[in-house]
């Protein structure tokens, strides 16, 4: 069995370079191919790295020496590039979110199954350093047993805008579905459950179109979220707050943490953590290669991460009914 992974980036725009430049520290990867339907962006791309560059998906997915895709496109294309990718016997990371629906990360999970490969999400929050502190905390009950956590996550994101950076694909529904949901939100409905190791069994959620900016959409949410434990989590998120704001307070039997802008006190004390954020490209890819070089299971596999886009789908629909939404529902 070889010891380094040969990957192939589908996509190679904004995350993409990411990945490439993570995976250009990394011993056990090396970027074989790129493939864009830009093909000047995939051209420029694989001359840097060294890589074949493609602009078809047939074409990127018939190069035999591919072991494994890196799935880094809009998100509608998730689905039919994650299940093509598992037919021509590739292994599949693919970026936030998973996919648009849970009935689409059934047919991913599947399609990765039936193939035998893996299919892990690019749910890079689980590899912060910091992010693993809280869980590892929490786990061994450094504040007792956590009954509350509220989280806020606020920006303003004009993308599409001159300034933004951020190409204007993502304020489309039918290619980004909404955008606080499933831009931000994968990130932020999935980091809730891991950290408490502890599934969302229960929905209440609103929402709100508090400007234009997101025509045809809510751009603001805010949700009540009762885990199996019967701990309470609180997110609120936003996509117009000019004041942006990242922060959490996670209130426990023994203690309580807040965890504000990267700086994490316990009982207000402030508590070190080695490592940054910057690492977690690094570490989420590293494992993605070991699992598939050793037939692990990444920790952000798609079963894992479907129960997060299960919460997420509960919260549009609880917003749009008013009312709680069992996460059963969606399986
Ligand atoms: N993990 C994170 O923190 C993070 C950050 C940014 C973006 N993302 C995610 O990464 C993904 C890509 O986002 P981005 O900001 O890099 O977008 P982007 O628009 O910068 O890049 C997407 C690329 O895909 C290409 N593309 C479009 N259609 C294609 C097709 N059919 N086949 C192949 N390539 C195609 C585009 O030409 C473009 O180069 C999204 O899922 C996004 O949510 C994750």
């Amino acid at each position: 069995m070889s010891d380094t992974l040969s990957v192939g980036m589908i996509g190679s725009g904004g995350i993409a370079q990411s990945h490439m430049r993570a995976i250009a520290g990394l011993e056990n990867v090396r970027v074989a191919a790129v493939m864009d339907v830009d093909e000047t962006r995939a051209q420029a791309a694989g001359d840097e790295h060294g890589a074949r560059a493609y602009a078809s998906l047939d074409d990127i997915l018939g190069d035999t020496e591919v072991g494994a895709v890196h799935v880094c496109t809009p998100h509608s294309l998730h689905v039919s590039q994650t299940v093509a990718a598992a037919e021509a016997g590739k292994h599949v990371l693919v970026e936030k979110p998973m996919a648009l629906s849970v009935a689409d990360c059934d047919r991913m999970i599947a399609a990765c199954d039936d193939a035998g490969k893996t299919l892990m999400v690019g749910q890079v929050l689980r590899y912060y350093p910091i992010n693993r502190a809280v869980k590892q905390m929490i786990a061994e009950g450094r504040i007792g047993n956590v009954g509350h956590l509220i989280r806020r996550r606020y920006s303003y994101f004009d993308a599409g805008s001159p300034t933004s950076g951020y190409p204007g694909w993502y304020r489309d529904l039918e290619v980004g579905g909404i955008c606080v949901l499933y831009c931000f939100g994968p990130h932020e409905y999935d980091i809730l459950p891991w950290y408490l190791d502890s599934p969302v069994v229960e929905v209440y959620s609103r929402g709100t179109a508090s400007t234009t900016l997101y025509e045809g959409q809510k751009d603001s949410y805010t949700t009540m979220m009762t885990h199996e434990n019967g701990a309470v989590s609180v997110l609120s998120q936003s996509v117009v707050c000019h004041a942006g704001a990242g922060d959490q307070f996670i209130v426990g039997s023994e203690g309580s943490m807040r965890f504000t802008n990267g700086e994490l006190t316990v009982n207000g004390e402030a508590v070190d953590v080695e490592g940054s954020a910057g690492e977690g490209m690094g570490r989420q890819i590293r494992e993605f290669a070991e699992c598939c070089l050793t037939g692990a299971t990444p920790d952000a596999s798609g079963r894992s991460v479907r129960h997060s886009m299960a919460v997420i789908e509960a919260a549009r629909h609880s917003a749009e009914r008013m009312a709680p939404v069992q996460v059963s529902e969606f399986g």
